[in-house]
């Protein structure tokens, strides 16, 4: 497949990019900068675009089979840009005719309880809340797209560095969480599910949530 990956630079991103490599995919890699380090692979191009424009979403996205998302809100941005993102995105994807999109969303919308998304617990880290607004925020405006084929894969509650495994489960809706009640999945192994549903398109049209 040639992928436009958007968000490259990223911490998921430049894993993800990794990913889509190792299983001989071509990779356009984009962030604002243009500059993805600690990728050296002849099916990998860094292009600068700014993914709240949809005609540069539409420019770059022109020609490949795929979308995959990576984007994030940058430290100094407010995270209601995520929902500018994700509407410039949908709007670059069906001017350029592509139809297949892959966004890294965020957990706190699954639910954990009759009627409670992990947003609303009390363990939920304030400091997390109005960037899991905006993903719920985005998840809303995706899945009202519905001449898109999209998947809003979710990470669990902690992804961090680490090992990769190839191992791990999804649930749609529903928040992953091992015996002892821990929801967590390594970088790694996220990508490895976001490629695997990109390859796959299992969980099309749904918000899969993954962990171990
Ligand atoms: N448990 C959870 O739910 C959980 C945990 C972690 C992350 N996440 C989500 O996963 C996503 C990725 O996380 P991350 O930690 O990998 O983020 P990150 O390291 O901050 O990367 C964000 C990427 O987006 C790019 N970007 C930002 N604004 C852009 C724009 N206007 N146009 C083009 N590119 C832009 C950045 O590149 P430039 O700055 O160079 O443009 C960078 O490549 C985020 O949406 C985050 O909320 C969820």
């Amino acid at each position: 497949m040639d992928v436009l990956l958007l968000g490259a630079s990223g911490r998921i991103g430049r894993r993800v990019a990794t990913e889509l490599l190792s299983r001989g995919h071509s990779v356009t890699g984009v962030s604002r900068s243009g500059t993805v380090d600690g990728i050296d692979d002849g099916g990998f191009v860094a292009v600068a675009g700014d993914a709240t424009d949809p005609d540069q979403v539409a420019r770059l996205a022109a020609g490949h089979d795929a979308v995959a998302s990576a984007l994030g809100p940058g430290e100094d941005d407010d995270p209601a840009v995520l929902t500018e993102m994700i509407e410039a995105t949908i709007e670059g994807l069906r001017r350029a005719g592509v139809d297949r999109l892959v966004w890294t969303g965020g957990a706190g919308g699954l639910s954990v309880g009759p009627d409670t998304r992990l947003v609303e617990t009390e363990e939920f880290p304030d400091k997390w809340e109005p960037v899991a607004r905006a993903a719920i925020d985005a998840y809303g405006i995706l899945e009202a797209a519905d001449d898109l084929r999209w998947t809003y894969l979710a990470p669990a509650a902690l992804i961090e560095p680490g090992e990769r495994t190839g191992e791990y489960r999804t649930a749609e809706g529903e928040l992953v969480a091992d015996e002892d009640g821990d929801s967590y999945i390594s970088m790694e192994d996220f990508v490895v599910a976001l490629v695997d549903e990109l390859e796959s398109g299992d969980g099309i049209g749904s918000y899969l949530a993954t962990g171990y």
